[in-house]
């Protein structure tokens, strides 16, 4: 018990200090890093890992796909090309970042095409969007968020999705609780465990399936959301 409690205590210390002072984000990020970098690098890696895992879930390029946290499009360049025109909703808050993904990621001529529909909101806005999901990517999102926005992201969600809707989130999981007092950051990192994820599921109108490993090349882990 008491070793427990000293683990947890350690390991909250040792995240407020690497979260401490983060990399900027929005135009002043742009600066520092590139699209591809404030996204968490290794590009063309974890976008065909994201893509090729919806895939073998049964993405259809007749589905409609929500990118939750879209950034520079990293997945979502794979996604747009694929889908059926209009049916890749993306959200992110970070304008500049929507814009480079588009101008340098993208080609016109596939942009023009396919139509993706783009919101850009801090505040998970999904009734913004024209159409409605049948599936849901939050892929390194709820790693940066704390506990009270991705009550936000989730309870949105369920408000805005139709019944079949499954949401894929990845997470940094720990085995212990950690305690944190930072806000929601690109670049800050927030561990939860499996148990928080559940709960957080269920406070939100969502039942929680744990898989756990899908070979994610950082070691995020993945669960799945289904509504209630
Ligand atoms: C590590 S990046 C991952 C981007 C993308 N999912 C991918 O795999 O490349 C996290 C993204 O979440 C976005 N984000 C963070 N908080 C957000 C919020 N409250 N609403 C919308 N987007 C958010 C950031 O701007 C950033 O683009």
């Amino acid at each position: 018990m008491f070793e427990s409690m000293r683990n947890s205590i350690q390991k909250s210390w040792f995240l407020l200090k690497k979260n401490w002072k983060p990399w900027p984000e929005g135009e002043e990020g742009l600066k520092v890093r590139d699209h591809r970098q404030m996204v968490g690098g290794m590009w063309d890696e974890i976008g065909e890992f994201q893509f090729n895992f919806l895939r073998n879930q049964g993405l259809e390029p007749s589905n409609v796909l929500l990118d939750i946290g879209c950034g520079s499009f990293r997945a979502g360049k794979w996604f747009i090309e694929y889908l059926e025109p209009g049916n890749y909703l993306g959200i992110d808050k970070q304008k500049e970042l929507v814009e480079q993904g588009k101008k340098n990621e993208i080609s016109d001529e596939i942009w023009n095409n396919k139509t993706p529909e783009i919101i850009v909101s801090d505040a998970f806005e999904f009734h913004k969007f024209q159409k409605k999901p049948d599936y849901a990517i939050a892929q390194s999102l709820f790693t940066h968020l704390s506990i009270q926005d991705i009550k936000i992201c989730l309870i949105n969600l369920a408000k805005f999705a139709p019944a079949h809707c499954k949401l894929y989130a990845t997470f940094f999981e720990s085995d212990k609780k950690v305690m944190n007092i930072l806000s929601s950051h690109s670049s800050r990192r927030f561990e939860y465990t499996s148990k928080q994820m559940a709960d957080l599921g269920k406070n939100c109108s969502w039942e929680m399936q744990y898989i756990g490993d899908w070979n994610h090349p950082r070691n995020q882990k993945l669960v799945i959301y289904y509504k209630k």
